[in-house]
């Protein structure tokens, strides 16, 4: 089957996910914001970096509609196309009511407003793709798809806002980018332990458990373990499935990242945000910043020495390091890709995405995350 991805804010980011999970043949950039996978299904709850996803049809549309089953249809329609608009797009929806009402049918259409895209609260909201005869249409050139569902944005919320400890100095990792780490580490696989050496107050721990995986979570910090078992602790008590005897197992303990020995159980994949050094309010100034990039290579080097003689061959690591705002608008993070290969580590590389692209960042950050993968030789 083939679907059409809406992508996420770093669409670029959002396609090295996908090609993690289905292999580059698979995924075909399309448009900006927009990739076709092929694939059984898409695990949309799980990919941190794909908004929407429709299943493309193989039969004209109004076939497609004609035969929902009995019941209430509520319908909607996304046209990403390049010159779409919001009032043809309202015209095609009405269409297909008066088309349905025709045979007897009772449609209640979802408002799409001055955008000829649905937004994400809307679809989510009037459970699109989500529910029996809850239909999202979605256009896009000579594309025309069935939504599946959209991003849980208040599930997303949630996760990350009610936690119970948390750190405004440590910083607290967007879920959605914890699930796209887990998911460059793990290429998909469904099980095995992901190591966290830098958990902090456990966001990919806590993402890991809930994909399924046994988590692993070191800190320098004794306070950070603390945390991080709150947290986890409350993800599980909200959560029937991580209760289970056969839940996902979590392992926690203080140690520095540059010499401890990991031996509660062997990791299967690393997935961390390292240190990103004090928070800052304006970019460094350069010699602040060469003395920041220093440090910041230090630990990762130091890190990647001592883990690289605790895991197999082929281990995957998916690291957020630091990369700071220059005065200029650029950004300028921690040279390793030089010394990779004498680490003992190959670069992972991406057909879409190209190192540069993988930096996680907002417009107002001074600290952004540059995203670097790599494999254990
Ligand atoms: C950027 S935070 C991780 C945040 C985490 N991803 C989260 O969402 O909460 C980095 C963490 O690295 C820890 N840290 C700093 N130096 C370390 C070291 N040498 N070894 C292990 N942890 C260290 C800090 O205590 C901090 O909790």
């Amino acid at each position: 089957m083939t679907f059409l991805l809406v992508l996420g804010r770093e669409p670029k980011i959002s396609l090295a996910e996908l090609e993690a999970i289905f292999s580059s043949s698979k995924v075909k950039h399309i448009a900006p914001q927009l990739a076709l996978v092929t694939a059984h299904s898409i695990p949309l709850n799980r990919l941190g970096g794909t908004i929407k996803a429709a299943q493309i049809l193989d039969e004209p549309i109004q076939d497609f509609l004609s035969k929902l089953p009995d019941g209430k249809i509520t319908l909607g329609i996304s046209d990403y196309s390049e010159h779409a608009n919001p009032r043809k797009t309202w015209e095609l929806a009405l269409k297909y009511k008066n088309m349905l009402k025709r045979h007897g049918r009772n449609v209640r259409l979802v408002p799409n407003g001055k955008s000829p895209i649905l937004t994400s609260a809307a679809s989510h909201h009037n459970q699109l793709g989500e529910k029996t005869n809850h239909i999202e249409i979605v256009k896009f050139s000579k594309y025309t798809g069935i939504s599946i569902g959209t991003q849980n944005i208040t599930a997303y919320a949630k996760r990350d806002q009610a936690r119970p400890a948390r750190d405004a100095f440590v910083g607290m990792l967007p879920p959605k980018l914890a699930q796209i780490l887990i998911n460059l580490a793990t290429t998909g696989a469904k099980s095995g332990t992901i190591l966290d050496p830098f958990c902090g107050t456990g966001v990919i721990l806590q993402e890991s458990v809930l994909m399924g995986y046994s988590a692993y979570g070191t800190d320098l910090s004794e306070k950070m373990i603390q945390y991080s078992q709150k947290n986890l602790d409350w993800i599980a008590s909200r959560t029937p499935r991580l209760q289970k005897s056969n839940a996902p197992k979590l392992y926690l303990e203080a140690g520095d990242a540059t010499d401890h020995q990991w031996k509660a159980t062997r990791p299967d994949y690393i997935a961390s945000e390292i240190y990103l050094g004090h928070p800052l309010s304006a970019p460094p100034a350069e010699i602040k910043l060469k003395q920041l990039q220093q440090d910041a290579k230090m630990l990762l080097v130091g890190f990647l020495k001592n883990i690289g003689s605790q895991i197999s061959a082929g281990t995957q690591l998916a690291l957020a390091t630091p990369s700071w705002k220059r005065p200029d608008g650029s950004y300028s993070g921690v040279n390793i890709l030089d010394e990779i290969d004498k680490l003992g580590y190959n670069a992972i590389k991406y057909r879409y995405a190209s190192y540069d692209d993988l930096l996680y960042y907002r417009e107002d950050q001074i600290v952004a995350r540059q995203i670097i993968v790599l494999r254990k030789k």
